[in-house]
């Protein structure tokens, strides 16, 4: 049980909170690198309303969304090059699509063609904006404070001989919840094993071996790059790499998990108090070289089948349900934790001590401000996953989200996993 109040500090995300402040410490994806183009793309990170866009030359820019003018969006708008004698060979900008005031990425009023040619009224307009980064097919952004820190370049978004693809969703609920859920390992045999048990006895087809595995041991370290999960099943020794190894909460949003050959991020994008954007970043390490991939493809994961309902039939809608159907914010005051429930505690322990240290004046967890440390972030993650990779991949490569993805057969190919090849991504029911 918490407190109304300690709910309230740990889950808003808009400027000025508390939870807000912190989370502006850190950069986030905003978008798929392959979806910013010359047409404006309306984003909402943190509570605030964005456009995000690509110029002619490639650069990206992040202004806010309403237009200094009158406010309209600029998501009305394109990308368009100066017109005006004095603008001519200026990089193009963003053009609202109201009046037409031009906007450079940096926010700078360009033009504004409803004003006399010798006006030096648009020099004193300018457009809020934010800092951008391309990292790993994804862009990132930083709405906070100056300095910024350095996007930190973990494992995943740098490595070379892996493919890639980024799923994502907007998911109606708070981010916190969604992070509760990735220390909190115990739901693993309930809700993707017997629940699914359920579910798959109903179509006729056998249970999971691996997902209704008892956990025996679990435990929290907190470390460097947050909170280190690791478990003891059912037929494991602490020799098993559940053990020995696990996987890491990267604070302050992001899930490191996988195994044999994939690894994936799930990230939590705050759009706001009640919604998240969920990506999951995904790669796949078959060994030796990999065929080279121009740009990371990028895919909407669904939500619902055809009546509605939220999809249950796979490991992540099964989890999407058990976060959205907790409440947009669920109600920690009703809660009962149990003994069980120590990772959750632990997870809203660390959120609060990083709370204090940013309104303190101070760093917050996984700041990076080093370019030398900076090259690549190595995170632990066990190999053999559940007490081998191979099965791992099986299951997940069939009951995850992957299996919408536009890639997944060629994926399949390439780790040589004949006998799955030939079946294509499952459409929703
Ligand atoms: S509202 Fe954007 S140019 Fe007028
Ligand atoms: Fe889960």
């Amino acid at each position: 049980m918490l407190k109304p109040e300690l709910n309230r500090r740990l889950t808003q995300v808009g400027p000025g909170t508390p939870g807000g402040d912190l989370l502006r410490r850190y950069w986030w994806p905003i978008a798929p690198s392959v979806d910013v183009g010359p047409e404006p793309l309306e984003r909402r990170l943190l509570g605030e309303d964005l456009v995000l866009f690509r110029t002619r030359e490639g650069d990206v820019g992040l202004l806010e969304r309403q237009c200094p003018h009158r406010s309209t969006s600029l998501g009305l708008g394109y990308v368009d090059q100066p017109r005006t004698p004095e603008a001519a060979g200026s990089p193009s900008g963003l053009r609202c699509g109201y009046h037409g005031w031009l906007f450079g990425t940096d926010g700078r009023c360009l033009e504004q063609p409803g004003e006399s040619a010798d006006s030096t009224f648009k020099d004193r307009i300018r457009a809020q904006s934010y800092r951008v980064q391309e990292l790993g097919g994804l862009v990132f952004a930083y709405l906070g404070p100056e300095p910024a820190p350095l996007l930190p370049r973990y494992d995943l978004f740098v490595w070379d001989d892996v493919w890639r693809d980024i799923g994502h969703a907007e998911l109606p609920c708070n981010f916190l919840q969604i992070m509760e859920n990735s220390v909190d390992p115990h739901h693993v045999e309930w809700l993707h094993g017997r629940y699914d048990a359920f579910l798959r006895e109903l179509s006729g087809a056998p249970a999971s071996e691996v997902l209704t595995k008892k956990h025996l041991k679990v435990a929290f370290d907190v470390f460097e790059h947050g909170i280190l999960k690791r478990r003891v099943l059912e037929g494991q020794t602490e020799d098993d790499e559940d053990w020995k190894v696990g996987h890491p909460l990267v604070f302050p949003s992001m899930l490191r998990i996988g195994g044999g050959g994939l690894n994936f991020f799930q990230i939590r994008v705050p759009i706001d108090d009640e919604n998240t954007w969920h990506v999951w970043y995904q790669t796949y390490q078959p060994g030796g070289s990999v065929p080279p991939q121009e740009t990371v493809p990028a895919y909407e994961v669904p939500l619902y089948d055809s009546r509605g309902k939220l999809l249950r039939d796979y490991v992540d809608g099964q989890d999407i349900t058990a976060w959205v159907t907790q409440g947009r914010i669920t109600p920690r005051e009703r809660e009962h934790l149990g003994s069980s429930d120590v990772g959750v505690i632990a997870l809203r322990r660390l959120f609060a001590e990083q709370i204090d240290r940013v309104a303190a004046g101070e760093d917050p967890l996984c700041t990076y401000r080093d370019e030398t440390t900076n090259q690549v972030i190595t995170l632990p993650q066990e190999k053999e996953k559940f007490g081998g990779g191979d099965a791992f991949r099986r299951e997940f490569l069939l009951h995850g989200q992957t299996r919408y993805s536009p890639i997944l057969h060629d994926v399949l190919a390439l780790f040589g996993d004949h006998d799955l090849v030939g079946r294509r991504a499952v459409e929703p029911v």
